[in-house]
């Protein structure tokens, strides 16, 4: 498969900083993600880079990346998890000293933007050798993690200039979520009993974007709430790895700190750390949003100023002190959505203290040494 990108796209055109352009290009790349890999009419996923049966004798799947890679990867693995399939998502740069032992039954999925990241690259050599199947999800066609793996899954973003990833993130986790149906697919001889609410959903994803897009309150959030000691992230489910993006996002381009937390961790020590000076910004995906409200409330009582980001309907919204809207999707994307708000409101926190967002001190797109 080849992807054409068009040079022009590289220019910032109308936008100060390529982060902002890129949150602003996710309508259009996840729908090249998504084109002609969905049918939603007959209920099915076309990805014809793999044949029929592919995946019908994994037995577990693995996923290695880094940084946000590692986010998206988390999201797929969970999802894959709620489909059935055993799976679990290792940090990269863990795998040498870490690595569960793998078959030729195991599913190895190197998941990296770039396809250069040095660790990953390690994780994914190793996983070779040791005879497992090896498939890189990744952004560039012809990168060393692409030609390395067993097959590859190109994501279609276009070119990625920020060194914060954004659109790459939605369009893996969306990539991930389909590869991990057809692998459940395979393994049971039928596709997996949800996918058909799921996939009329994913095609309506780019709108539901321009949605949050157009709409966002997340400058005047990020105005209210500058100059806080800290910024909190939490989720449960689908809405841990969006609160763990949401939290590196923040840290990378506004250096103040930011941490993210399963929701229910938040009183296993950091609930310590709350004061009316860290915001707590509350991912709700559905996944027992009822056990989040609590542990945001906990929060709340402590004295930190609670940001809900769900739909306007959630009973979240009536005790929170400031609200992020996303439409009402299935659960299995509601993460990606409260994601592009939260990139929002990391963009605006960041350029209200001057920062070069594209550019963050200390920090390389690209990560090729171990
Ligand atoms: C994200 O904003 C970071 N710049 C970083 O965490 C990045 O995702 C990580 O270095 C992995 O890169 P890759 O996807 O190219 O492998």
């Amino acid at each position: 498969e080849t992807v054409e990108w068009d040079p022009e796209e590289a220019g910032k055109g109308e936008y100060d900083h390529y982060m902002k352009k890129e949150i602003h290009e996710q309508p259009t790349s996840l729908a090249q993600a998504i084109e002609g890999r969905i049918d939603p009419e007959n209920g099915r996923i076309a990805l014809a880079d793999f044949g029929p049966g592919t995946f019908a004798d994994v037995s577990s799947v693995q996923f290695v990346a880094c940084g946000t890679s590692y986010h998206a990867a988390l999201y797929g693995s969970l999802s894959l998890n709620q489909a059935g399939v055993h799976s679990t998502a290792l940090l990269a740069n863990e795998y040498s000293v870490a690595a569960p032992p793998v078959d030729d039954e195991t599913l190895v999925v190197a998941v990296t933007q770039s396809g250069e990241t040095a660790d990953t690259l390690s994780a994914l050599r190793q996983a070779r050798a040791n005879g497992a199947y090896t498939v890189t999800v990744t952004n560039v066609v012809g990168s060393t993690a692409a030609r390395e793996a067993d097959d590859a899954l190109f994501i279609r973003a276009g070119p990625e200039i920020g060194v914060a990833a954004t659109k790459t993130f939605s369009s893996q986790a969306v990539m991930l979520t389909l590869l991990g149906q057809r692998i459940a697919a395979d393994r049971r001889g039928k596709p997996p009993a949800d996918l058909e609410s799921l996939l009329p959903d994913l095609a309506a994803m780019p709108d539901e974007i321009e949605r949050v897009l157009e709409s966002s309150d997340a400058a005047s959030i990020a105005d209210r709430y500058r100059g806080s000691r800290s910024y909190f992230f939490i989720g449960r489910g689908l809405g841990y790895p969006v609160a763990l993006e949401g939290a590196l996002k923040f840290k990378e381009i506004t250096y103040e700190h930011a941490e993210g937390f399963a929701s229910g961790e938040l009183k296993h020590g950091p609930l310590a750390l709350v004061t009316s000076e860290t915001p707590v910004f509350a991912v709700f995906t559905g996944d027992e949003d009822e056990k989040t409200l609590k542990n945001a409330e906990e929060a709340q009582t402590r004295g930190a100023p609670l940001i809900a980001v769900c739909p306007d309907d959630h009973p979240a919204v009536e005790i929170a002190d400031a609200h992020l809207e996303i439409p009402d999707t299935s659960a299995a994307l509601a993460g990606l959505l409260a994601n592009v708000q939260l990139q929002l409101v990391s963009y605006h926190a960041a350029n209200f203290l001057d920062r070069p967002i594209d550019k963050p001190r200390n920090l390389a797109k690209s990560v090729t040494v171990e």
